[in-house]
């Protein structure tokens, strides 16, 4: 090669190399002035830390504050079988007292689940207070009552979450409480059996006796089945 084609390709690669530093200064440049153009990030770089620049949630408001209240009945499901865990155990009713801790623990779960939803949508946990439960019963079969009619309030309450997740097309929520319809079913039709065996065996002596020994049982594979929330 003479020199004179050596130097002639120097030229070229030089314009190149020149063309192709110029082509990334035009495109910093118009990205640069985009993003001063656009009201979010210009937001962003004026106040950096100014909560309204904070991303869009996934969820809506309105969606995050009606789970934020299905958190408190969660909350409240899990005192409430606390309570009746105590009164059983006062009243010698170790297994129905050991049932009953079982629900409160599957309750918290509950709760926590929807608290890992909520943080994982970058929407806000709000935890309001968690009323008290009732202080007195009436013995063991007014508590499966109390219990089946709480559950039944608990169903018409995911019931309406559904909806109203289904309303606002929201396709996340509507899949993610789809496992809180299922395990609805399960607990009224749970509470319903031991209503009826009560019924059946009745609430005093003997069958008082078998139906606590049951519960028992029932009590480790409730705790067992327990699904695991990681927080
Ligand atoms: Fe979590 Fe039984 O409602």
């Amino acid at each position: 090669m003479t020199d004179l084609s050596v130097q002639r390709t120097d030229m070229r690669m030089g314009s190149l190399l020149a063309l192709g530093l110029l082509y990334i200064a035009f495109r910093l440049g118009s990205a640069a002035a985009r993003l001063a153009t656009n009201p979010y990030w210009a937001g962003c770089l004026a106040a950096p830390n100014n909560p309204a620049w904070r991303l869009p949630q996934m969820i809506s408001d309105d969606m995050a504050s009606r789970i934020n209240a299905q958190i408190n009945r969660e909350l409240f499901s899990a005192y409430f079988y606390l309570g009746l865990s105590a009164q059983a155990e006062s009243s010698n009713l170790k297994g129905t007292a050991a049932w009953f801790m079982a629900k409160h623990g599957e309750e918290m779960t509950h709760a926590l689940k929807m608290y890992r939803y909520l943080l994982d949508q970058d929407a806000i946990v709000a935890l309001d207070p968690v009323e008290a439960p009732p202080a007195k019963t009436a013995g063991i079969t007014d508590m499966f009552e109390r219990t089946l009619s709480h559950e039944r309030a608990v169903t018409q309450a995911i019931n309406d979450l559904v909806d109203h997740a289904a309303q606002e097309k929201d396709h996340a929520t509507h899949i993610f409480l789809q496992w809180f319809v299922t395990e609805q079913i399960e607990e009224e039709a749970t509470v319903n059996d031991i209503l009826g065996r009560l019924r059946l065996f009745g609430d005093q002596g003997q069958g008082l006796l078998m139906i606590d020994n049951e519960l028992a049982g029932a009590a480790k594979r409730v705790a067992a089945a327990a699904p695991a929330t990681e927080v």
